[in-house]
């Protein structure tokens, strides 16, 4: 049965969760399933934008049946190529015999590069600023390249003043029901998922995310409906807020990361050591994080919302342990930048740990170390504790002067 919800106007939402998917991208947990969003506008002529990923295709298409009571799909607009927006295109043609689909040159490439059915004759190219009268409602095409991918592009209806973001604005997390954000605990359920998207997903085109939110900032909205997670009809500014500072890479809150790599505990022992002497010193909210055990896309999230970075490893292969590798690597893909950081190095008989973290770190834009790197030999010992601490203070000092700077 169809589970299509009304949003405003003419226009319904088509779309359904997953929630068996354990890995988005085949790379990103899922723990809470994810919501693929599609949405119908019914004018004189009907126009979908965006479909769905194929797992959930026979909800998809009952939403389609039961909106469109018979009628027939005119435009299929695709904001984004990706497959999980994009996978039931072929049976939406075969469907829909007569459907243009609209994009622009970079998704006419891309969906030919993914896929084999013929799309020739169907194509509606549009430029930058295009508009498409349906009837009542007008759309008007914003280009969004790197937001996430380089076709992207923004649907804004002038009419019911809806923005169709594609993967802006949107969040991990099925729907559970309630499709818009103000009907649910946004805050305490979504945002820390949303954070988790955009960071790891988007993350990394910041100045893209920018330049699209200088953009819409012209725009009268009403209404934002993203590609996945709840649709804004309420307390916009605040959404857009977040946006604003994650993709400056601004930190939202001071305080606290610790990820530690650690084979016997002794690592992790350093590093609660730290942790504990700046609880001691008035630092509240620490986040630790084992990065053999945490996946790195939950770190990463926090890394993107907190001000100071505290990261300890061992030394592995005459090189850094292969887990904070890939941490520090995927922070520098990221872009992650403007962070205050400290680190502690451990090594049984050549410990080089802290050299390389350092010069991963270095590589990051806008990074302070804000002291030496703590150097332990297989354990912190009683004579080592108080460096420990003077690392520990000078994170706490700057935690405290930033809490004060930006009177939080
Ligand atoms: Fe939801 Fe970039 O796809």
């Amino acid at each position: 049965m169809h589970i299509s919800q009304h949003v405003k106007d003419n226009i319904y939402w088509v779309g359904a969760s997953d929630r068996r998917l354990a890995l988005f991208e085949n790379m990103f947990p899922l723990p809470g399933g994810v919501a693929y969003n599609s949405y119908l506008i019914m004018d004189d002529k009907v126009a979908l934008v965006d479909s769905v990923d194929s797992a959930i295709l026979q909800v998809f298409l009952e939403n389609i049946d039961h909106v469109l009571s018979g009628r027939s799909i005119d435009y299929l607009i695709v904001n984004h190529m990706e497959p999980d927006h994009c996978d039931s295109i072929d049976i939406l043609c075969s469907r829909f015999p007569d459907m243009k689909i609209v994009g622009n040159a970079k998704t006419f490439q891309i969906i030919r590069q993914f896929y084999n059915f013929d799309i020739e004759g169907r194509c509606h190219e549009v430029k930058e600023n295009d508009t498409l009268c349906l009837g009542a409602h007008t759309l008007k095409f914003i280009f969004a390249p790197m937001v996430h991918w380089p076709e992207v592009m923004m649907t804004y209806d002038m009419t019911s003043k809806v923005l169709f973001s594609a993967d802006a604005f949107g969040t991990f997390g099925a729907l559970h029901g309630n499709l818009f954000a103000d009907e649910l605990d946004f805050d305490g359920f979504f945002l820390d998922e949303a954070r988790r998207y955009y960071t790891n997903i988007v993350g990394r085109y910041g100045q893209q995310v920018q330049q699209a939110l200088a953009k819409v900032s012209g725009l009268d909205i009403d209404m934002i409906c993203p590609l996945h997670g709840p649709v804004w009809r309420k307390n916009l500014p605040n959404f857009i807020e977040k946006y604003d500072k994650w993709s400056r890479y601004e930190p939202e809150k001071s305080g606290v990361v610790i990820a530690y790599a650690s084979m016997y505990g002794n690592t992790e022992n350093a590093a609660a050591v730290i942790a504990g002497r700046l609880s001691e010193r008035g630092v509240n909210d620490l986040r630790m994080y084992d990065v053999s055990k945490t996946h790195p896309s939950y770190i990463i999230a926090d890394a993107f919302k907190y001000s100071h970075l505290i990261f300890a490893s061992p030394t592995y292969n005459n090189g850094l342990y292969f887990a904070m590798h890939s941490l520090l690597h995927d922070m520098a893909v990221l872009n992650l930048r403007g962070r205050k950081v400290a680190l502690v190095g451990n090594g049984s008989w050549a410990p080089v740990a802290h050299k390389v973290m350092e010069e991963m770190i270095g590589r990051m834009k806008d990074m302070t170390l804000l002291a030496p790197p703590l150097v332990i030999h297989s354990s912190l010992k009683p004579c080592q504790m108080g460096e420990a601490i003077a690392l520990a203070d000078a994170v706490a000092d700057s935690v405290l002067a930033r809490i004060k700077e930006k009177n939080e």
